[in-house]
């Protein structure tokens, strides 16, 4: 199939590729521009492993073309942190232990920073519900419930 070129603004930049048109945001990330981060699950919508952000909403980014998208702010796990600075909750998952295989963290961490952008105090229900679509295999969800409270208990 031909390739088409799209734009595409992540992390803060702007890039213009060629993809493939039936291509997925997930798969432009990954293949195209190199940002592994984001990971491939289930293709189906239903393991939120490779959730990014969309104009700081979360979206599932297997169901996106980049075409949908436009111009909108993309951010991956890849621009979380602020340069050689961790963003908090980066450092409270490790402090915590939130991240074992990390097959789910960088989607978990993308899912947390939406929560705490909205509701910077928020309550185990709202983590739930935000999380909600993030399936951990490794955790028990304790450890990650233990990481969003303490980076939201830091001044920022
Ligand atoms: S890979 Fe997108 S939800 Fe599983
Ligand atoms: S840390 Fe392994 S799936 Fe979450």
């Amino acid at each position: 199939m031909t390739k088409s070129l799209i734009t595409l603004r992540v992390n803060g930049e702007l890039h213009t590729l060629a993809a493939e048109p039936h291509h997925t945001l997930l798969e432009v990330l990954r293949e195209e521009l190199g940002l592994t981060g984001t990971k491939h699950g289930c293709e189906l919508g239903e393991c939120g492993a490779c959730t990014v952000l969309v104009d700081g909403r979360q979206v599932l980014s297997c169901l996106v073309l980049p075409q949908q998208i436009g111009l909108a702010e993309v951010t991956t796990v890849e621009g979380l942190a602020n340069g050689p600075e961790l963003h908090p909750l980066q450092i409270a998952f490790a402090e915590e232990g939130a991240a074992q295989c990390g097959y789910c963290t960088p989607g978990m961490l993308l899912s947390a920073k939406a929560l705490l952008d909205a509701h910077p105090h928020p309550t185990r229900e709202q983590m739930a519900d935000t999380i909600s679509g993030n399936l951990c295999r490794c955790t028990g969800y304790t450890s990650i419930y233990e990481a969003i409270e303490k980076a939201a208990a830091k001044p920022t």
